[in-house]
């Protein structure tokens, strides 16, 4: 008979874990390629990335200047085919709005302006003015586990005149030990998927005749550790799925937050839940919260995280556990590694920040001798006439159109006269023209989402009547906002109509 695969295991199985039932023959590895040079007498612009900062930048260039004719050639790389709304992980998450309405091809955003590759950029190469990019797919690999290839099989190399460095973040987990091996993150939509997923199979098995009080107890508590943007509309959907959908398609769980078997719990180290928000904020999504049942831990930090429970420290240095079943980790972001790679390679004395690389007000990296911009979630902008901006998707978007806008109007190229030895601080290979603006960010407001139709928004201008929108008001404008903001008219009708499904034949409780 065939094994007997557990449920953790089941969840665990991905599917690179198969392997072919026929080995097939290997084929030689392919030679590795000649870098790509640019075509001759444009200047190739390389985007990293296919995410808020470089969609930004591509939907704003003038299709003249990166058309056939233009004078700059665009080629884009990023391991992802696609371009994901991230403000809407959280709702994926809870089942309402479906993955494939949160995404839009690269192919169709990029259209004839440029070429996309889809490889991860492993490493940049300023000295060279190349990157190594790793293919995302090979057939040999993907039909025998042990091909022997190596990534060096994979890769290929791209020359470029100029580097937009929009690949993002990585999750921060501060080396906190147990959280890879235990915890659920929430950055791609794959995580969102594969958390949806993970949600419902632990609420049929606690379902079933013969899991015992205990056992079910545990798999219907959820733990999410960071009281951010990103925690608390993650706890806010939870609590609607199980709070309405579950308990209603499963009466034996008695879905309320409050209730024995269902629980869910948000840990922070800080006082409050949305820090950034304003204080009135931080109140009001706190008494939500304890309105909808979730317990809120502040003050508590965790430290470690075991199997089956939390390790966390209090303000007065105590020590206590948390138990859970489902433990999603959200403290925000850390430095993506190609990011603290390339910064290894530019001058230490300009790059000293931590959390990204330093740009000037034109967000060009600084130290790369204008050959290389960055925007998003990787650059940090402390060198800008403004202090450093927070790593969101409106400052990643609004880089992204200045971006587009610089070199639309600007016929930016390699100084053909270029000592490319020289000094690499002082030496500008790519200049730009005196009179060009720098790069300025207007802040519009911060929106999220609390779960039971409540929502917040922090007003851009503040009278002192009116500096925030709360409840019913807040959660419509959220949801107005959402969609307005999407990606492109067909995930603005998708997401609409996933709302309007979601609320007349409910969520999708589905492990599918
Ligand atoms: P990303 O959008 O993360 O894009 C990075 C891109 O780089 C991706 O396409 C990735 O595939 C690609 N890439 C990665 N590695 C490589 C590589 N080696 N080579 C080439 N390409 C690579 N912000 C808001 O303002 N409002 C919100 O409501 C909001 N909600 C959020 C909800 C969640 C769950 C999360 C996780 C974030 C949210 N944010 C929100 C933050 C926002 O998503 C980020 O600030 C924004 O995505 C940053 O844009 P970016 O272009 O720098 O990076
Ligand atoms: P965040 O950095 O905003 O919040 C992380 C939280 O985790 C903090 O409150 C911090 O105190 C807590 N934390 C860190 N380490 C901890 C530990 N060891 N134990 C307990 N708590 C710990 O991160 P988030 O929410 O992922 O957001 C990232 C960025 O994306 C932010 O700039 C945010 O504004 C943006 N975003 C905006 C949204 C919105 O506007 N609706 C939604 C989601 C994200």
């Amino acid at each position: 008979g065939s094994p007997t695969i557990g449920l953790a295991e089941e969840m665990a199985m991905e599917p690179s874990t198969c392997v072919a039932a026929e080995e097939p023959e290997l084929p030689a590895a392919a030679p590795p390629a000649e870098p790509l040079p640019p075509t001759a007498r444009r200047t190739r612009v390389v985007v990293l990335g296919s995410g808020w900062g470089a969609v930004s930048f591509i939907k704003n260039l003038d299709p003249q200047a990166f058309g056939e004719r233009g004078p700059y050639e665009l080629v884009v790389v990023s391991p992802r085919n696609y371009m994901l709304y991230t403000p809407l992980l959280p709702s994926a998450v809870g089942g309402v709005v479906s993955e494939n309405s949160i995404v839009e091809s690269i192919r169709k955003i990029v259209g004839d302006k440029g070429t996309y590759y889809e490889a991860r950029v492993a490493d940049i190469n300023p000295a060279t003015r190349t990157l190594t990019c790793v293919k995302e797919y090979c057939e040999v690999c993907a039909a025998r586990k042990h091909s022997g290839h190596t990534e060096a099989d994979h890769t290929f190399t791209l020359a470029y005149d100029i580097v937009l460095c929009s690949v993002g973040a990585v999750n921060a987990t501060f080396g906190i030990p147990g959280v890879p091996e235990h915890c659920w993150f929430l950055k791609s939509m794959e995580d969102a998927s594969r958390l949806r997923r993970h949600i419902s199979k632990a609420v049929e098995h606690a379902a079933l005749p013969d899991t015992t009080p205990e056992q079910r107890k545990k798999l219907l508590s959820f733990v999410v550790v960071g009281g951010g943007p990103t925690g608390v509309e993650t706890a806010a959907e939870l609590y609607d799925l199980l709070a309405e959908d579950v308990a209603r398609s499963l009466p034996q769980i008695k879905a309320s937050c409050s209730a024995d078997d269902v629980s869910i719990t948000l840990v922070d180290g800080m006082d409050s839940l949305l820090g950034s928000f304003h204080k009135e904020i931080q109140t009001y999504a706190g008494e939500v919260f304890h309105h909808h049942g979730i317990k809120l831990r502040l003050g508590t930090k965790v430290t470690a995280v075991h199997e089956g429970h939390i390790s966390v420290q209090l303000k007065d240095g105590s020590l206590d556990t948390v138990p859970y079943g489902t433990a999603i980790w959200a403290t925000g972001i850390a430095m993506h590694p190609l990011v603290a790679q390339l910064q290894a390679r530019l001058p230490a004395a300009v790059q000293t920040s931590r959390r990204g690389l330093l740009v000037d007000p034109h967000l060009r990296v600084l130290g790369s001798q204008g050959t290389i911009f960055c925007l998003g979630d990787a650059a940090v902008t402390g060198a800008a006439p403004q202090a450093a901006l927070p790593p969101t998707a409106q400052v990643a978007r609004q880089e992204g159109e200045y971006l587009a806008a610089l070199l639309s109007k600007n016929r930016l190229a390699l100084r053909e006269d270029a000592d490319v030895d020289a000094d690499p601080v002082g030496e500008e290979l790519v200049p730009l023209p005196p009179r060009a603006k720098p790069f300025r960010y207007t802040h519009l407001g911060a929106l999220a989402y609390l779960g039971e139709q409540k929502g917040v928004m922090d007003l851009p201008v503040k009278t002192p009547f009116l500096k925030t929108l709360r409840g019913y008001l807040g959660a419509q404008a959220w949801r107005t906002l959402e969609t307005f903001m999407q990606i492109s008219p067909r995930t603005r009708w998708l997401v609409m109509h996933d709302w309007m499904r979601a609320s007349l034949f409910g969520r999708n409780v589905s492990d599918i």
